[in-house]
């Protein structure tokens, strides 16, 4: 049994933010000391880890274009070299999937997204950013807050598509010791997301370094605490990033960026040729790191009442201020060509380089894996119901522009992937 003294618990985000904070911080604090470690102790094991990580990937950052592992779509299709493969991409917790697509194919679906933009007068009627999150980039929108082309949904349905998702899902632990499923990783769920399209010429700022995982919520709501339990238990040489216990039923406290839906895999399909140097993703490629990110608040020099700068509504920032360990192992994607795809972790340290005078389109239709199970079905039944009208999606902005446009995806043109992700029955059963 375990004797160890509870967490405090918010199911809901709390008022007092300060006292909850201080409350919480005490609370972990003897959680750990209970195991008979302090939690300097138990930092040390992690920022061991972290330092360690970090030497490796900027050893692997110099010797090679980058530390991002790279397998051809065909590799996972047919399943050869699969240990060498699962160990690499369980490694750095990200993966860029080279011939995903053909590269006419994803060429020809960039430019049918454009036509579909242009037919339906996008620039007209364009309203300005729906969040702030990517507004940061002033008038032209780079991020499209568009659902429903037939380029997206194409993609998103295709037997490739459910083969990399699949693959992606397989790294995780789906079930529990005694067989109580956590998901189905052989059934993605759609998580309709938008497109980036940003033109030759582009000068961007990028995207400040952050994680996607939560907020307060992932140290917080009962789910998360039993999620990262040996994060908060001293038991932290047992934390597993892969192991998907507890994250498949509770959802992130309300706000701008919230995910409703679990992923495995964040992801991107590339629609145009991209040059690492011209402002593409980043990342931090360790997917333990999330761990030092949810112990690193507990630590003397940060005051007791903040958790690092992480507030609910806002997306997590990683500093250099908090986390310059971490900072240290930034990593580029490799050049991509239309058609290649792009995915990390669900919990990975990742921004977006900025860019001067931008060679070439920077073009991407956000496509992430998110397999089937209750938080995913539930959202499922509001992606079903935004398809079928063309609005925008629960976590997104409610902007709606392809309420009126009449050539969008319909639900005649779904095969069986895009009907069982949409959480309705194959054709023909
Ligand atoms: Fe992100």
């Amino acid at each position: 049994m375990d004797e160890a003294p509870e967490l405090p618990a918010w199911p809901d985000p709390p008022t007092d933010v300060p006292a909850a904070v201080r409350r919480l911080k005490a609370g972990i604090r003897s959680r750990i000391e209970a195991s008979g470690h302090t939690v300097e102790e138990v930092f040390a094991v992690i920022e061991g880890l972290m330092v360690d990580r970090v030497a490796e990937i900027k050893a692997a950052n110099a010797e090679s274009d980058s530390a991002w592992p790279v397998v051809d779509f065909e590799v996972l299709a047919d399943g050869s070299s699969t240990a060498e493969v699962f160990e690499q991409v369980r490694r750095r917790g990200c993966l860029v999937v080279r011939n995903h697509f053909d590269r006419d194919q994803a060429r020809r679906w960039d430019r049918s997204l454009a036509d579909y933009l242009d037919r339906n007068r996008f620039d007209d009627v364009y309203r300005g950013p729906g969040d702030k999150f990517f507004s940061s980039v002033d008038s032209k929108p780079e991020i499209f807050p568009i659902y429903w082309s037939t380029a997206q949904m194409e993609a998103r349905q295709s037997d490739r598509m459910a083969v990399v998702q699949q693959f992606l899902n397989s790294l995780w632990r789906s079930s529990s010791d005694n067989g109580e499923p956590w998901f189905d990783g052989e059934r993605n769920a759609m998580y309709p997301d938008r497109v980036r399209r940003r033109p030759e010429g582009t000068t961007s700022k990028g995207l400040g370094t952050h994680v996607d995982a939560g907020t307060l919520d992932l140290w917080m709501k009962p789910e998360y605490q039993r999620a990262f339990r040996h994060v908060f238990d001293g038991s932290i040489e047992r934390f597993d990033p892969w192991d998907a216990a507890h994250r498949t039923v509770g959802s992130q406290y309300p706000g701008s960026t919230m995910t409703s839906v679990f992923r495995t895999f964040q992801g991107w399909t590339a629609l145009s040729d991209m040059d690492s140097d011209q402002g593409v993703l980043r990342s931090v490629p360790i997917p333990e790191a999330i761990a030092y990110l949810l112990l690193r608040p507990l630590l003397d020099d940060v005051p007791d009442d903040d958790m690092c700068g992480v507030v609910v509504g806002r997306s997590f920032p990683i500093t250099q201020r908090w986390h310059s360990v971490l900072l240290d192992g930034l990593s580029l994607i490799p050049d991509v060509q239309a058609g290649d795809s792009v995915w990390w972790h669900c919990d990975m340290v990742h921004g977006v380089a900025p860019v001067t005078d931008q060679r070439g389109w920077g073009n991407v239709m956000y496509i992430p894996a998110a397999p089937w199970c209750p938080r995913n079905e539930r959202y499922a039944e509001g992606v079903l119901a935004a398809f079928t009208d063309g609005s925008s999606p629960g976590d997104f902005p409610e902007e709606h522009y392809e309420r009126t446009w009449a050539d969008r995806f319909g639900v005649d043109d779904l095969n069986d992937h895009g009907r069982r992700a949409l959480g309705l029955e194959p054709i023909d059963s």
